[in-house]
Parts: C-alpha cells; sequence; structure tokens
C-alpha cells in the first residue's frame, strides 16, 4: 500500500514535542502534515521550547501551541481534557528518555504527560536519544511497558548523534515518521492474520571467537516486518544479529545459527498465515565447532562444511501450511536462478534482488515472481518495496487454495 494512497485529510493529530536536538524536526512534521491536510495541535514541553520556539510550530500549524497547564487561554484550565478528548491520534517527536519514563509510569507533571494519561486516542512515539540513554536497561524496560500497552514505537535509528557519539538511539527521518502516521489510518488488510517473517544474517560458529555469516544488515526484512504490522498483521520477527530495534508491535526472536533459526521458525510457521524468508541463512556450517579458539599453523586450514536444514523449503511442505514467500539474492542471471530456486522450493511468490544492490543499503529493487510471471518493482526505499510486496501477497491470498 503507497502511503500516498492512504488519505488522512480531516485527521486531527496532537503533536507533542518533549525536550531534546531532534526538535527541529518536529517542525518538518507539521509542516508535512499540514500539507496532507491534517489538522495539527501542537503542545510542546518547557523543555522543548529550549530547542524550538512555539511560534514556530503555531505558524507552521495555524492553530495555538500550547506549553502550560495553566495557560490563561484556556478558560476552565481543562485543556488536557479537552485537547485528549477531540484527537485521532497524539503523537510524540521526539519523545525524550524522560518522557517515555513518565508515560511509562504514567506521571502526570505537566501538560503534555497529562493528555497523554486523559487520552482516548491511540498514541505513536518517536524516541531520540544517545546510544547509552536508549540502551539503558531502565529505558529498555520502559519502552516493553509501553509496546505491552499497545503504544507504537516508531525507531530510533542507528547512526551519529548530535553529541558526537554514534549508535542506536537517533530519531528517524521525519518521512518515516509521515508514513507511520498515514498506515496508521490506512486499510488493515491483513487484520487477524499472522505473519512470520525471518531476517539478518545467521552466524554459523567455527571455534569461541570466528564463525560463518555474510552481510545481510536485517533491513528489507525488518521493513516487511514493519509493511506487515502496518497492514493489520500480528507479526514475529525471527531475526539474526542485527543493529535494528524491531519495528513496534512485532513480536521479535533473536537467534544465531541457521539450526536455532529453522527451530524457531517451524513451530511458528504452522499457526502462522504468511511465512516470508528474507534472511540470508547460510547454507553451510562447519561440520565441527570447536570448544577453543584455533590456533595458527604452519600448513593450510581446512574446515569441513556441512549442509544447513532448508527452513524456506521444509515451511513449503508443510501440510496446510502458511503461504509461503522467497526472497533470492544473486550477483549475475537473477532471473533465470530466481525461476528455479522459486521452483525447486515450491513457494508461490519468489522476490529476487541483486546481491550487490541489497545486502547493506537502504534502497533495493526486487522482481516478484509468480504464477502469472514477473513484476518488477524498481530501485527505492526498502520499507517502500516492503509495502508494495505486502500489497502483492494481500492480492494472491484469495486465490490461494490451502
Ligand atoms: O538484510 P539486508 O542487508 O537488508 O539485505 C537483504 C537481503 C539481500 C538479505 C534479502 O533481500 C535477501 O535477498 N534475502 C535472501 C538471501 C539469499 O541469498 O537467499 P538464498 O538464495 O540463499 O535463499 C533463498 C530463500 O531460502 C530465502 O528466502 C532464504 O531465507 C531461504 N533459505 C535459504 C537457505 C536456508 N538454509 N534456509 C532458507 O530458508
Amino acid at each position: 500500500m503507497k502511503n500516498s494512497q492512504i488519505t488522512v485529510a480531516g485527521k486531527r493529530v496532537l503533536l507533542g514535542v518533549t525536550g531534546g536536538v531532534a526538535a527541529y524536526k518536529a517542525a518538518e512534521l507539521v509542516r508535512l502534515m499540514v500539507k496532507a491536510g491534517i489538522d495539527v495541535r501542537v503542545v510542546m514541553t518547557a523543555s522543548a521550547t529550549r530547542f524550538i520556539g512555539p511560534v514556530t510550530m503555531q505558524a507552521l500549524s495555524g492553530q495555538p501551541v500550547l506549553t502550560d497547564m495553566w495557560d490563561a487561554r484556556i478558560p476552565d484550565n481543562m485543556a488536557h481534557i479537552e485537547l485528549s478528548r477531540d484527537r485521532d491520534l497524539i503523537v510524540i517527536v521526539p519523545a525524550s528518555a524522560n518522557f517515555i519514563a513518565k508515560l511509562a509510569n504514567g506521571l502526570a507533571d505537566d501538560l503534555l504527560s497529562t493528555l497523554c494519561v486523559a487520552r482516548r486516542c491511540p498514541l505513536l512515539v518517536a524516541p531520540a536519544m544517545n546510544v547509552e540513554m536508549w540502551g539503558n536497561a531502565a529505558t529498555q524496560e520502559n519502552v516493553k511497558r509501553l509496546v505491552s500497552r499497545n503504544i507504537g514505537i516508531v525507531g530510533p535509528a542507528a547512526g551519529e548523534q548530535a553529541c558526537g557519539e554514534t549508535g542506536l538511539g537517533r530519531m528517524i527521518e521525519v518521512e518515516q515518521i509521515f508514513a507511520n502516521i498515514s498506515s496508521h489510518f490506512g486499510p488493515k488488510p491483513l487484520l487477524g492474520k499472522k505473519v512470520l517473517v525471518t531476517a539478518g544474517p545467521t552466524y554459523e560458529p567455527i571455534d569461541t571467537v570466528r564463525g560463518l555469516t555474510n552481510l545481510s544488515s536485517g533491513k528489507m526484512g525488518y521493513a516487511v516486518a514493519q509493511a506487515a504490522i502496518e497492514a493489520g498483521a500480528t507479526v514475529t520477527l525471527v531475526t539474526g544479529s542485527t543493529a535494528l530495534a524491531a519495528p513496534a508491535g512485532v513480536e521479535r526472536i533473536d537467534v544465531q545459527t541457521a539450526r536455532q533459526m529453522r527451530e524457531a521458525v517451524l513451530p511458528r510457521a504452522r499457526k502462522s498465515d504468511i511465512f516470508i524468508g528474507v534472511a540470508a541463512v547460510a547454507d553451510y556450517r562447519p561440520a565441527e565447532t570447536k570448544a577453543h579458539k584455533l590456533k595458527r599453523g604452519a600448513g593450510n586450514l581446512m574446515i569441513e562444511l556441512v549442509p544447513n536444514p532448508d527452513i524456506l523449503g521444509e515451511v513449503a511442505r508443510l501440510k496446510n501450511g502458511p503461504f509461503c514467500v522467497g526472497f533470492a539474492a544473486e550477483t549475475e542471471n537473477l532471473r533465470a536462478y530466481a525461476q528455479e530456486k522459486r521452483k525447486k522450493k515450491n513457494i508461490p511468490l519468489l522476490a529476487a534482488n541483486l546481491a550487490q544492490h541489497a545486502f547493506g543499503q537502504e534502497t533495493n529493487a526486487l522482481t516478484l515472481f509468480d504464477d502469472k510471471g514477473e513484476h518488477v518493482l524498481p530501485k527505492a526505499e526498502k520499507i517502500v518495496l516492503a509495502r508494495q510486496l505486502m500489497a502483492h501477497v494481500i492480492a494472491m491470498l484469495p486465490r490461494r487454495s490451502r
């Protein structure tokens, strides 16, 4: 589903801005929402006003900006009730570690936190903070509590931070936040469906400190999980080691080896409606994992490799199993190899990509192969392709005989 197809005009969104350098990006989000016809009210915490002026937000939203519970412009001092009642959605951009902690604990000590506690509408939160603050056990526990209460968490992303450090904690781009807001209001064709996705690389240990792996970052698989959740599905993501945060609302299961991935996938696949294998699973593993670090010797070192289980193949062979989607990364002869793979694995849909344009990249290009032929999805951000892939899967589901 393209976000441009989702009508957001006339929706009423309250944008809460908390204190953080990323607060300036909230101004661009206001602009995007207003341009799309959304009625935007902005509420800022006192710290947020240190980073960006309410006047800017007022000019962009065309509506008064509130920062204080005791604002004399509200005659009955009930701003927290009024504002939380007449909105379809509240989004917090950026959400500081402090504000997330307040939300997790139901604190109501300023206008924004109070109206969040008083709200009846859904809440979406875009965290932005230093890498250590995000990784702090308290923050992670708070985020888990928000997720368990169906509060959407969008991001954070990894990258360079305003403080000069690098890592997870950067706010995701406002275009992505806007896409999340749009999809919140979009149709949910996969409501009631269970989608199981694999993502990232596997790691096959040679000894205690070395192993065989590949360059999969998990970005494509996580985007597929995000697209599935946007379409209303209940999503489980079985992931190899990545630096990514799982999309909000997704159940995440971390694995390392192909055999662990198989153990996690098979019982869940039996209960799933759709299985999408995006992971780059090692076809072979060392026959033996040494219990100590291998020492350098004089000559060549031979490592015997044995085949790993074919997870997708096994799922496709399940009686009454899920609708299966495979991925294929090739460096050449994309079409021929992909068609061959689809046939061999006996799956209805296969998404093929060129390895050199896919592994680790922000963008990708896919060619989908199904019983009707091939469908080219030109180069785009992985989340855009994931939504297009999901739309294709949804279109194929009714003609599926299970
Ligand atoms: O993670 P990113 O950096 O975003 O990169 C995305 C990607 C390139 C990893 C992804 O788009 C992709 O192409 N994934 C499949 C990688 C691949 O090479 O697959 P394959 O040709 O080895 O396997 C074909 C299919 O069988 C895949 O769906 C795979 O998950 C599955 N498989 C493979 C081997 C195995 N033992 N078990 C499997 O289930």
